[in-house]
């Protein structure tokens, strides 16, 4: 009952018109970075003197050799549970960090727990809960803002991180919320409306989502609803679009890489660092043999991209 409510409120709130040319350019803007593999050359398009971006995440607790500190900040994610109930490895890993000079604002928690095939860390949330309480909620007293555990954009997802809490029992605080979406704008939109709807004083950071398996011209007017739209949600901090790799090797479509099976920029990928249009086309690869099915398939996960 409640969901339909939100859904048309939601709908209702659609923007009318897309991005202009002037908002090309947004500092909420963050790299989702998936390790390039053999093409390392690939690394420095995001951190170039001519890249909008501002902030990048790699699902793990260290930064990645060769991206520019300076350019782009640092967001260290605890990607599951870790080996041990007694593990301090992510609290110790953020805190050096911290030591050596980086600065670290914020982390992000656990990444599509909720997940338990490709690319999920599949966690229970009371093993979550008390993960958290243990080696995150001390970064707080650090200064560090914490994400909320990144759910999938399924109704599982909300199921999950209700039990989370539940389980936290009121000892994990979250200072934002991480939000993903594979599927269309409307979905888009009305999810996170749900999001905003269940956890109404949460700023949210759009951390995956693009329109997974497009033609290119809809993932293209996809990417500039959306882009438009969370540039105008001022309860929309941070974005990271999905996915800076190329097209051959994507596993959400290959309209959706922001560069080329050759490893040039996209149209998504030019604008999403506020550069104007390339006009490059992104083709697909005989080895794209993972097919993404929906929201119900977790995607996204280093564990993945390794299989592939
Ligand atoms: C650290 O990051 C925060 C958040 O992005 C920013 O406001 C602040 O200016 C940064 N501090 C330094 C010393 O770069
Ligand atoms: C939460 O914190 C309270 C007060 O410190 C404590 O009594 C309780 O055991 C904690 N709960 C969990 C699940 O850690
Ligand atoms: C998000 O939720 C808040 C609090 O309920 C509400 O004031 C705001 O209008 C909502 N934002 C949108 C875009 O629906
Ligand atoms: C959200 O913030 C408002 C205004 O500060 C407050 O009245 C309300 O109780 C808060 N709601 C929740 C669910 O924390
Ligand atoms: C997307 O936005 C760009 C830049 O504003 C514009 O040139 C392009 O025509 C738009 N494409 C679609 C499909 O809306």
């Amino acid at each position: 009952m409640r969901s339909t409510t939100l859904l048309s409120l939601a709908a209702a709130s659609l923007p009318l018109a897309l991005a202009q040319d002037d908002s090309l350019t947004s500092s909420k803007r963050g790299l989702c970075y998936v390790d390039p593999e053999e093409n390392t050359q690939d690394t420095d398009v995001w951190d170039a003197s001519d890249s909008d971006l501002t902030w990048y995440y790699n699902y793990e607790a260290s930064p990645t050799d060769g991206i520019d500190e300076s350019k782009l900040q640092f967001v260290p994610m605890i990607w599951g549970l870790p080996d041990s109930t007694s593990s301090m490895a992510f609290y110790n890993t953020v805190t050096g960090l911290m030591e050596q000079g980086y600065n670290i604002t914020y982390v992000l928690g656990f990444n599509e727990p909720d997940g338990c095939v490709s690319g999920g860390s599949c966690i229970a949330a009371e093993d979550a809960a008390a993960a958290w309480i243990r080696e995150i909620e001390p970064l707080k007293d650090q200064g560090v803002l914490l994400g909320a555990p990144a759910v999938t954009g399924s109704p599982m997802g909300f199921t999950w991180l209700e039990n989370f809490y539940n389980a936290c029992n009121g000892n994990c605080t979250t200072h934002f919320i991480p939000v993903h979406w594979y599927g269309n704008f409307e979905g888009l939109a009305s999810h996170m409306g749900q999001v905003n709807g269940t956890y109404p004083n949460m700023t949210m950071w759009v951390t995956e989502y693009a329109c997974a398996d497009c033609e290119l011209e809809e993932a293209q007017q996809f990417y500039n609803m959306s882009a438009d739209y969370f540039d105008r949600l001022d309860y929309v901090t941070h974005y990271s679009y999905f996915g800076a790799f190329r097209s051959d090797v994507s596993n959400v479509g290959k309209n959706a890489a922001m560069l080329t099976q050759k490893g040039e920029l996209t149209d998504i990928g030019a604008w999403y660092l506020g550069q104007q249009a390339t006009g490059n086309k992104p083709k697909g690869g005989a080895a794209q043999v993972a097919k993404f099915a929906g929201w119900a398939v977790v995607v996204a996960s280093v564990a993945f991209w390794t299989v592939l």
